[in-house]
């Protein structure tokens, strides 16, 4: 089928590659230029495993372009995707003027049927004004349809989670778009659940606040265990091989971050508002998260005393794991608070480094993970990156001046720590 991707960021280049990967032809459109240079010339703009060598192989066999031209891909495709940000406002709300001017574009250019896929993660009813606004702009009288179908994927898993979906969700007013929408899905033999705009709108925001929430759930079950002198880690499996509530998302930690939770959870709680309904279970969501946070800080403070010329080494920057995403990152966060106390950072992430040093400063960025306790009071783990845990912990402890760690994720075992001769401050354990 020929597809066309508005917006060429981390969604609609994941989106534009893996329905490349497997057949359809893609035109990718982003109003940047030196983006649309790169990605012609075999560049990547973001660090996704997987996605750079896709991006070669499908631009090569000629599934998969790029332009910044809106009007040449709408009228190349009979699907049309958008794919554009769509940013938080100072009062949590959200900006669609990016959709909204993408969707005049779309009107400008429409010259035959199109089904028109909002994948932006949008308020309910967006789907609604998008149609109104296309309808309004458009000049001839050109009948399109307008699809809902929001993405889950996960930054770092992007490609795997796109190409091995759980399910496909496909909102629509009518029955018209939806059979071309399942064809579109077809290669990727996932679920397809069809339903109409508003719900596919909703599942987007209401997911992800669950998923924050059962975040938020085991990290207030950490403050219990560490007052009960349990161990949140088996709590968490106990209850995580009950079927009904699974294993998944429940590893405490010092808090979630990143471009989507924070983002979606102020959004969602402000379209209830809008909608008249209070919705103080997500309000309180965000409250343990950011105490979560206070609590390790506190942790810190009561543990190194004074911080003011403690040299702290730091371990991870990205928000999560296998990225180098350090958008609302909690580990960037976390060192920000402890400069203004006046200690001395060495941090070091596998992949970060290089966007972390736009937002942090004053701090030196060691290369080998191994070199970061150097001459250190005190080393954490701030981000869930895998290799942490080959950490050369026997090394860390000879070259600390005291050997202490603050684990905000958990990485090691309590009883080991302790045996190597460590002060060893975790979560919930
Ligand atoms: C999330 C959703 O998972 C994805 O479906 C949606 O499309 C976009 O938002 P992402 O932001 O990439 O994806 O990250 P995710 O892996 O969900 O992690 C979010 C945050 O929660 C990270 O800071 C992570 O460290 C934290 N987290 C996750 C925990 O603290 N504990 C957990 O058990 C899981």
């Amino acid at each position: 089928m020929k597809v066309t991707i508005i917006g060429t960021g981390y969604v609609g280049l994941v989106t534009g590659t893996c329905f490349a990967e497997v057949g359809h032809q893609v035109i990718c459109v982003d109003c940047a230029a030196d983006k649309i240079k790169l990605l012609q010339a075999g560049g990547i703009p973001i660090y996704e495993p997987g996605l750079e060598e896709l991006v070669k192989k499908n631009t090569a066999a000629g599934r998969l372009r790029f332009t910044t031209s809106t009007k040449e891909g709408v009228e190349k495709s009979d699907v049309v995707f958008i794919a554009v940000p769509t940013p938080p406002l100072p009062d949590g709300s959200v900006d669609l003027s990016f959709i909204e001017g993408v969707a005049r574009e779309i009107a400008a250019s429409l010259t035959r049927y199109k089904i028109v896929v909002d994948k932006s993660t949008v308020p309910v009813k967006t789907g609604e004004k998008v149609a109104e606004t296309i309808k309004r702009y458009s000049k001839s009288r050109v009948e399109f349809d307008v699809v809902s179908n929001p993405e889950f994927l996960r930054e770092g898993f992007a490609v795997e989670d796109f190409l091995h979906p759980d399910r496909v969700v496909i909102g629509s007013r009518s029955q018209r778009p939806v059979q071309a929408m399942k064809e579109l899905y077809a290669p990727f033999h996932a679920p397809i659940i069809v339903t109409d705009i508003n719900s596919a709108e909703l599942i987007k925001h209401a997911a992800n606040c669950f998923l924050s929430l059962k975040i938020s759930y085991i990290n207030a079950l950490s403050v219990i265990c560490e007052a009960a002198g349990a161990n949140i880690q088996e709590v968490a499996n106990g209850i995580g091989m009950d079927a009904r509530i699974g294993r998944q998302f429940l590893d405490a930690s010092l808090g979630f971050g990143g471009s989507c939770f924070p983002k979606d959870l102020s959004a969602f709680i402000k379209i209830s508002e809008q909608l008249g309904y209070d919705f103080a279970l997500l309000k309180d969501v965000q409250q343990i998260n950011a105490q979560q946070m206070d609590r390790f800080v506190k942790k810190i403070n009561e543990t190194l005393w004074v911080l003011k010329d403690k040299k702290i080494g730091v371990l991870g920057l990205a928000f999560k794991q296998n990225t180098d995403d350090v958008r609302m990152s909690p580990a960037i966060d976390l060192c920000q608070r402890l400069k203004k106390e006046g200690a001395h950072l060495r941090v070091h992430d596998p992949k970060a480094m290089e966007k972390a040093k736009a937002v942090l400063k004053d701090v030196t960025f060691v290369a080998d993970m191994n070199e970061v306790a150097d001459g250190c009071d005190a080393l954490i783990i701030a981000t869930e990156w895998p290799e942490f845990k080959k950490l050369d912990i026997e090394k860390a402890r000879k070259v600390m001046t005291h050997p202490i760690m603050f684990d905000g994720r958990n990485l090691f075992d309590v009883a080991e720590m302790e045996q190597m001769g460590f002060i060893y401050k975790s979560i919930g354990r």
